[in-house]
């Protein structure tokens, strides 16, 4: 396992990374010890979150309602997962964490993102995808970078990242009202700039690559 790449990309968010040669990706966990929180159920989300909560006892595993229900068996093994609802927030002292249920964004029925509101972060899972070798935090474009990244997907075994429906354009419509100002990425760097204009042309590249038939 190679070194991490720790950052703090936010005050008080850490963007800890790690790039895996072999498929050419990077990582990023965004950490805090209190509270465990998750996008989807999937490996690299949330595959060691048995050993995270053993680690930290005061931690709490973090994730949708659907999650909690629906994965129990997984998110609660350790620790009983708080199940968050579409709109509610979670409070950790100088922060606040709104909880928007985005279920099948990126995919999964339990999808959902936290929007960190007094810095304006949106931790936003999957979305925004780079392949590669990328630096820890970026103002430049990383749309167009999304954009190469789901295409070389769609000619591999990665092909179908993003389940679209009508319902996928309302979800990204919804987080770009948000406005953040920083977008924590989980695969590639965080950006920091208009996080509104991003997720509109984020949104375009999902259309035009998952929404033809
Ligand atoms: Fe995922
Ligand atoms: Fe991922």
């Amino acid at each position: 396992m190679p070194e991490p790449d720790v950052t703090e990309i936010a005050p008080d968010l850490y963007r800890i990374s790690v790039f895996v040669p072999e498929i050419n990706l990077q990582f990023n966990h965004f950490v805090r010890i209190r509270w465990i929180s998750f996008s989807h159920t999937e490996s690299d989300e949330c595959g060691s979150l048995p050993e995270w909560l053993q680690a930290a006892p005061s931690a709490t595993p973090v994730c949708s309602q659907i999650g909690a229900l629906v994965n129990r068996d997984f998110v609660s093994t350790v620790r009983e997962a708080r199940g968050m609802a579409d709109g509610e927030t979670l409070e950790t002292g100088k922060y606040r964490f709104r909880f928007l249920r985005t279920a099948q964004l990126p995919h999964g029925w339990d999808a959902g993102v936290l929007y960190e509101e007094t810095e304006q972060t949106l931790l936003c899972s999957d979305l925004f995808h780079q392949n590669g070798p990328c630096e820890p935090i970026t103002e430049s474009d990383v749309v167009e970078r999304a954009r190469n990244s789901l295409r070389e997907y769609e000619a591999g075994v990665l092909a179908d990242y993003v389940p679209y429906s009508p319902r996928t354009d309302q979800a990204m419509q919804r987080l770009a009202e948000l406005n953040p100002r920083t977008l924590a990425i989980m695969h590639g760097s965080t950006y920091v700039g208009d996080g509104e204009r991003a997720l509109h042309e984020l949104n375009g590249v999902l259309r035009d690559i998952f929404g033809e038939a």
